[in-house]
């Protein structure tokens, strides 16, 4: 069947291509470090069950609204939102939405890709490993031999204080990222989805297993579902719980309405916004079960109950996945192959994600300036790593190079400052755009015609635009970047 024909003429070859390519979207570095770091900087168990709230409630509703918006609107973000808003005789500023969350999907790829290249390097240590270990004695011993713990621990480090390295691996998978862009939907963006998702769950199905076998699975499973009651009302657990659903999810950043735009109009959105986003989470929830119980193994017994506890922090950021987890390698069973095994599998979900972050604005700059998509393409992503690369000195001197000390910014380098401003408040502001625009403003029958719900679960999800989605999205924005009004400042 033929996809649909927005913008240029483009579309996705099949419903199976539109399902994996969103879900290659929303599964990437937001489930495998972001989720894990979250959790591990806010307690785990009350932000897991808080983010499980905001999937269902907030994101779901919010993913067949914007995915609707796109597959009605035939057009970018913006111009599909344009379009709706003027067939339901609302100002065209309405699109305003769409743009703050493309100008976030923009920021977003600035750094994402500086990860992904940490990604690359990690993958070049542990292939060089493998083939060192298979020269010598096999594979069945634990990664790194050669390297002391400290070695392992400054690997990052390391990387971080090598500029030069780390501006050569964002440049490489910018490079990937703008080469299956250029190439269009069907014969790029789909292509790299429908290639590289299956491969990747089978890879995360099975570090999972081995995790299960090897490491401390029962501690992993009670730092992610254990809770404290109180901390759930915590405002900073709920903002950076909505933040991470929303980003994990793809939604706010004008990316699922592109997405819509190519989907074909016999296709079911709510069906698929249920797919997209079960797929997400168990992602997010898997990869905390493979994660965790492999960290927690290399923890000495007294700091792993304290952590168990609530009286440590897990290591939070990202010395989770580049600093703790090389160094449970180096003491598990054929830790070199699964070290490596990891990282390509954090790079295929890393990259299913860049090119739909790129994609957000070459679609819009396509019909904004009628240029054609490889030359948009590539300025677009040329300028993402000009600034990824600027972004990538804070780590060279953090000390002296906080030009944002305020807010939920202050203490943080460059790189979280871009991180915080899209998740926590650009993605938020769309996607509560979105939700008032979709209940309150468009033109009921041109989306209640569309949306493939009928009889009760249609009024849910209409309450849960109207009400739930607006009010809880505002709330927690307003709590969240301003602790004082509940008086916890
Ligand atoms: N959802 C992606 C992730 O979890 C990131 C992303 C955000 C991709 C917004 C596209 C648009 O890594």
């Amino acid at each position: 069947m033929a996809g649909a024909l927005a913008p240029g003429g483009e579309g996705w070859s099949s419903r199976t291509a539109f399902v994996l390519a969103a879900i290659g979207s929303a599964v990437g570095l937001g489930n495998l470090v972001r989720f894990p770091a979250e959790a591990g900087a806010n307690g785990g168990g009350a932000f897991v069950i808080f983010y499980i709230f905001c999937v269902l409630l907030i994101g779901l509703p919010i993913l067949l609204s914007e995915t609707l918006i796109g597959r009605h609107g035939q057009g970018s973000a913006i111009e599909s939102m344009k379009k709706v808003a003027i067939e339901s005789r609302a100002s065209s500023w309405w699109s305003l939405a769409a743009g703050v969350g493309m100008v976030g999907a923009f920021l977003i790829l600035t750094y994402y890709s500086v990860l992904a290249g940490w990604i690359v390097h990690f993958i070049g240590i542990f292939a060089g490993d493998v083939a060192h270990a298979f020269a010598s004695g096999g594979l069945a011993q634990g990664a790194l031999q050669d390297l002391s713990v400290d070695q392992v621990q400054g690997l990052l480090p390391a990387l971080q204080a090598n500029s030069s390295e780390m501006l050569a691996m964002h440049a490489i998978f910018m490079a990937l990222t703008i080469f299956f862009v250029g190439r269009g939907v069907s014969s790029g963006i789909e292509k790299v989805a429908v290639w590289l998702m299956p491969i990747f769950f089978i890879l995360l199905i099975a570090i999972t297993i081995y995790g299960a076998f090897t490491g401390s699975f029962g501690a992993a499973l009670a730092f992610l579902f254990d809770f404290e009651p109180a901390r759930l009302l915590d405002p900073s657990v709920q903002l950076s719980a909505l933040g991470q659903a929303l980003f994990s999810l793809s939604l706010g950043s004008a990316l699922m309405i592109t997405y819509g735009a190519y989907a074909a109009r016999d296709i079911n959105l709510a069906k698929t916004s249920v797919q997209i986003a079960t797929a997400d989470t168990s992602v997010a929830i898997i990869a905390g079960l493979a994660i965790f119980p492999i960290t927690f193994a290399a923890l000495a017994p007294a700091s792993l109950t304290a952590i168990l506890d609530g009286q440590e922090q897990v290591q939070g950021g990202l010395g989770l996945l580049f600093v703790n987890l090389p160094v449970a390698f180096q003491t598990m069973p054929a830790g070199s192959l699964i070290g490596l095994l990891f990282f390509i599998m954090v790079f295929f979900a890393a990259l299913t994600s860049s090119v739909a972050l790129l994609e957000a604005s070459v679609s819009w700059a396509i019909g904004r300036f009628k240029q054609p998509r490889w030359l948009v393409t590539i300025l677009l992503g040329g300028l993402a790593f000009l600034i990824g690369a600027w972004a990538s000195f804070s780590f060279n001197s953090q000390a002296d190079f906080q030009p944002f000390d305020f807010m939920i910014f202050s203490g943080q380098p460059v790189f979280g400052i871009i991180d915080e401003l899209t998740a926590k408040i650009l993605l938020p502001t769309s996607a509560l755009l979105v939700a008032i625009f979709v209940g309150w403003i468009a033109d009921r029958r041109l989306i209640d015609s569309e949306n493939g719900l009928d009889g009760k679960l249609h009024r849910i999800w209409l309450f849960l635009v109207r009400w739930l989605c607006p009010l809880v999205i505002s709330a927690i924005l307003l709590t969240g970047l301003f602790p004082g009004l509940l008086g916890q400042g």
